[in-house]
């Protein structure tokens, strides 16, 4: 069959990214929003967004940040806490200001202090959420620190995860940026509503990458990458078209001076290329059929949307990722695979 030079999708969304705020924000929005009609926006501010009032501001500070003729549609989420109240949750959920509730189980990752205790803390939460509908999207690592983090995430299926389908069994679970093959299982596995995002840095790297040569700080994130097996299961999963599976980069920009640093912060910036890194694994992995029902058609029909109707179109061409990007602070970001060249490019 000869190789097709151009590959046209509906527009994808992104279902999970970090904007944070101020200069940062407004350097790193055009990069999702010139790929991505919709996206998923983490709650994990300082202070957290928990309120309908705080998710309004943001959701304008982030609309404020897209350029001129670009139409792009930020999802807010809500950070639950153990004080979390269910009435502004559900209130937010029906005037259509929340699309979901994020769970950090506290002290997971990055800004994750404020969250979760005990699952059983916001039990009578997520009986309110079952009942209307509200998706929750879940951080899925448990936080003993005596856990090796190369094993956090297949406990927190043992631990928590198992028991939280069992006990709500019609809530609508996103088990975010799956890392491992037990994850994939786990969620292929689920009769209810339950479903998975897959970042294109896991689908990329494996934890042998993250010290190919020396330590590499920009390789680090939260769930941490996996052995070769995770990797290949997560391209499977990503590839084989099931519904469960679909597109959420996780993009988590920090600045150079504290990534490169003795304690450096957990998050990778991909959103400069993602999709165009989602491409060239679908291609690798000769799916490239499967990359819209990936990246365009399996997020929205999880969260009760229609799929975007325009059309973005791919192209088998050679893109240089940028070595860093520069906010208006002045403050430097280094992309995924950064220097790099991919082989397809956003026409
Ligand atoms: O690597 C990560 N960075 N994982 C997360 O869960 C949070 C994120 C961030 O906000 O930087
Ligand atoms: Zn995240």
């Amino acid at each position: 069959m000869p190789e097709s030079k151009t590959l046209t999708i509906k527009r994808p969304d992104d279902w999970h990214v970090h904007f944070r705020d101020g200069a940062m924000l407004a350097t790193v929005v055009p990069y999702t929003a010139r790929q991505f009609a919709r996206a998923i926006v983490m709650p994990n501010l300082v202070p957290p967004v928990t309120t309908i009032t705080a998710a309004n501001a943001y959701r304008d500070r982030i609309a404020a940040a897209v350029p001129e003729g670009v139409a792009f549609t930020p999802l807010m989420t809500a950070y639950l806490t153990d004080e979390t109240d269910t009435d502004e949750l559900a209130n937010g959920f029906e005037q259509g200001v929340f699309s979901a509730v994020k769970l950090y189980p506290a002290g997971a990752t990055t800004n994750s202090a404020s969250g979760v205790t005990d699952i059983s803390r916001v039990a009578g939460v997520l009986e309110r959420m079952q009942d209307i509908g509200m998706p929750l999207l879940v951080h899925g690592e448990v936080t003993d620190p005596d856990v090796d983090v190369f094993d956090r995430e297949a406990v927190f299926i043992d631990q928590v995860m198992s028991q939280l389908v069992a006990d709500f069994p019609a809530l609508k679970v996103v088990f975010e940026h799956v890392t491992t093959r037990d994850a994939v299982d786990f969620v292929a596995d689920q009769s209810g509503p339950v479903a998975a995002t897959i970042t294109a840095h896991h689908l990329v790297i494996n934890r042998t990458d993250i010290f190919r040569g020396g330590i590499r700080p920009h390789l680090y994130c939260l769930p941490i990458a996996k052995r070769e097996v995770h990797r290949q299961a997560l391209r499977a999963a990503a590839t084989s078209g099931n519904a469960k599976f679909f597109l959420g980069t996780d993009t988590a920009p920090h600045a150079i001076s504290v990534k490169e640093t003795a304690c450096g912060c957990a998050g990778i910036f991909s959103a400069p290329t993602a999709l165009e890194v989602y491409a060239g694994v679908f291609d690798e992995e000769a799916a490239l059929d499967k990359l819209e029902n990936f990246a365009s058609l399996n997020g929205p029909a999880f969260y009760g949307l229609a799929a975007n109707t325009e059309t973005v179109t791919l192209e088998r061409a050679e893109l240089v990722v940028p070595e860093s990007v520069i906010s208006a602070e002045g403050e430097a970001v280094q992309p995924f695979q950064a220097g790099e060249t991919l082989g397809w490019r956003l026409a």
